[in-house]
């Protein structure tokens, strides 16, 4: 997979990308990572990226054009008109705002990221953006009801939830069928040594050996989980 990341601040990227995972995916050929810097695009001496809004108001929107080059760069011409056009949104390619007006990412968005060719993600700033660049994207994407200072650190949030789906990168893809929203579940607890510390006991069971009792206390144990936190995932259809 291709992932394309443009930013203001391309330094933000530079140890989480030579770090776990993502530095993995990157060795193992499985991920091409371009973080480039907006301000290439710009076209005044001062290399601005950002005006004064129209109608007043506090704080500074984010221009149109420097994001409307990049993406031509990236894509290229007919990539994107076809994203413009929106009648054939690429297969393949996604370009990706993350602004907290987005549709929350959840375990299923990250399924279908994790299956693109193309991935670009733009990370906005200050107060906005032009809204016209919403005739260039996909997808909005917001990581939660927060309001962050730029779409840097949901944009690190959304890659990492990606790129460890994409096969081959994790060392144990099984582990990846019974992590947390598989089956619309919490994950069941996990224990390691000690037997007992401080008086805490690992659940007898788990020290069995009965695997089939084990699986049979893990998936309990999830359902228990998820009804006291997150009731709201055993009836939510969106995830899988
Ligand atoms: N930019 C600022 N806050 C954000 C959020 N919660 N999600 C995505 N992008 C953002």
């Amino acid at each position: 997979m291709k992932v394309d990341i443009l930013t203001l601040f391309p330094k933000m990227f530079e140890n989480i990308l030579g770090e776990s995972m993502l530095k993995i995916a990157q060795k193992k050929s499985k991920l091409k990572i371009g973080v480039h810097n907006l301000r290439q695009w710009t076209s005044d001496r001062h290399r601005s990226a950002d005006d004064r809004p129209y109608g007043g108001g506090s704080g500074m929107v984010m221009l149109v054009e420097p994001i409307q080059k990049a993406l031509v760069s990236l894509l290229g011409k007919n990539e994107f008109k076809n994203i413009r056009s929106k009648k054939r949104a690429a297969k393949g390619t996604r370009v990706v705002l993350l602004t907290p007006k987005g549709d929350t990412f959840n375990q299923r968005n990250a399924k279908r990221f994790s299956k693109l060719r193309h991935l670009v993600l733009i990370c906005g700033h200050y107060e906005g953006i032009d809204e016209r660049v919403r005739e260039f994207i996909t997808d909005e994407v917001s990581i939660g009801d927060y309001i962050l200072t730029g779409g840097e650190i949901p944009a690190m949030a959304v890659l990492d939830a990606v790129v460890r789906l994409i096969p081959g990168v994790l060392g144990d893809e099984g582990s990846l069928h019974c992590e947390s929203f598989e089956k619309n579940l919490l994950e069941y607890p996990h224990y390691t040594r000690p037997r007992a510390f401080l008086g805490l006991r690992v659940p007898d069971v788990l020290l069995s050996g009965n695997h089939k009792k084990i699986a049979s206390w893990r998936q309990k144990e999830a359902v228990k989980k998820t009804k006291e936190k997150r009731r709201d995932l055993m009836f939510d259809n969106s995830i899988k």
